[in-house]
């Protein structure tokens, strides 16, 4: 039986899920929270994380450690992107069943789903049809993963299981437009443009001045009609925990809010909360991923959990914490 005395291994503890998830925990009371950054404890290799397994002995195991990035980042990676996320999780789930962890959670993605499958994604549709090109090497690590966990569940009964979240944002979200997700990219977007500060890089936080009346023009990747769903990353580590907390009955659970938007609604509403005043320009010849990518949450709707934060609040927030933050923005080296 867990309590909150339980040793709960956290992989990827600094990123931004995997420190939503620690807060969570410890907010509740847990107290044997395990977590070791990516300089102590290379995930990649096996033998180094099975010495760790052996010495720190953990009940509980949630992987949010990934090599993770937007469609650029994919794009011009796609072997790391491919070898280190099944690597890093390989290591993770056996180490998990040969130490006898009790519960695994991994953490996949909704892109694990076919490009056009039918809306909203069901978790039954995985594998019935092609990926999406653009990010189908992420894709099939995270497909490997929820498979390994079926296959341990399946043959050894074993409480492994694999949570996929939709599109995430929050406090602790990557910033770096060369590798960021679309809504972190807007958000620093939308800020740079809306000061007079000359952009230095792209990968330089830029100095915060006076707003000017008519802010830079803001230039967008696509043709803006995409439809996505967004997860405040505070409901996403409350999913996990609440999986944590719950013995669920099946192998796949989609975590979202079941409810999406257009790209350009949500940047029309960025736009707002940051106070940018000039235009949108999209770049029409840039990739604009599947077209529709919507969650079915019923299972998880039906298991006792759902989502709380709406896409205003939430985003009100993570633009609060980026103001806070802007000096020390993480930057992701490829
Ligand atoms: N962000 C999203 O929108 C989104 C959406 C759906 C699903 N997810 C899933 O959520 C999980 C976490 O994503 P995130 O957004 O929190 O990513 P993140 O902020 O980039 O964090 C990833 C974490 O993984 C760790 N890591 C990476 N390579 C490692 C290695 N070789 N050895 C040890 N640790 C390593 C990093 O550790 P260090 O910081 O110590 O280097 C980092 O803390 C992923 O499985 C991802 O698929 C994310």
């Amino acid at each position: 039986m867990m309590n909150n005395k339980s040793r709960i291994y956290i992989a990827g503890h600094r990123g931004m899920v995997g420190s939503a998830i620690w807060r969570n925990l410890e907010s509740k009371g847990y107290t044997n929270l395990i977590g070791r950054t990516s300089t102590e404890l290379d995930l990649r290799n096996q033998q180094a994380v099975n010495t760790f397994f052996t010495e720190e002995q953990p009940d509980v195991v949630i992987d949010a450690a990934a090599k993770v990035g937007g469609i650029l980042a994919n794009n011009d990676y796609p072997y790391q992107f491919l070898m280190e996320n099944l690597q890093i999780q390989n290591n993770l789930i056996d180490a998990a069943h040969q130490h006898d962890v009790k519960k695994f959670i991994f953490l996949g993605s909704s892109c694990i789903y076919p490009r056009l499958a039918p809306q909203p994604l069901k978790e039954e549709y995985l594998l019935t049809a092609a990926l999406e090109p653009t990010n189908e090497w992420y894709a099939i690590a995270k497909i490997a993963g929820v498979k390994a966990c079926e296959a341990i569940r399946k043959q050894y009964n074993k409480d492994f299981v694999s949570l996929m979240p939709t599109n995430l944002y929050g406090p602790h979200d990557n910033f770096d437009l060369k590798s960021s997700h679309v809504l972190p990219a807007m958000i620093r977007k939308f800020h740079e443009a809306k000061f007079k500060s000359v952009r230095t890089g792209v990968s330089e936080p830029v100095a915060v001045s006076e707003p000017v009346a008519v802010s830079e023009p803001v230039e967008l990747w696509g043709s803006g009609t995409p439809l996505r769903e967004f997860l405040h990353v505070d409901d996403l580590a409350d999913a996990v925990v609440f999986a944590f907390e719950h013995q669920l009955q099946e192998n796949l659970y989609n975590i979202g809010t079941g409810t999406d938007l257009t790209i350009k609604e949500l940047a029309a509403l960025i736009q707002r909360i940051v106070g940018h005043t000039g235009e949108i320009i999209w770049d029409s010849t840039k990739p604009d991923g599947t077209p529709r990518k919507l969650m079915d949450v019923s299972k998880m709707t039906n298991a006792g959990w759902k989502a709380k934060i709406g896409l205003e609040e939430g985003l009100k927030g993570t633009y609060k914490w980026f103001l806070e933050n802007v000096d020390v923005l993480k930057e992701v080296k490829m």
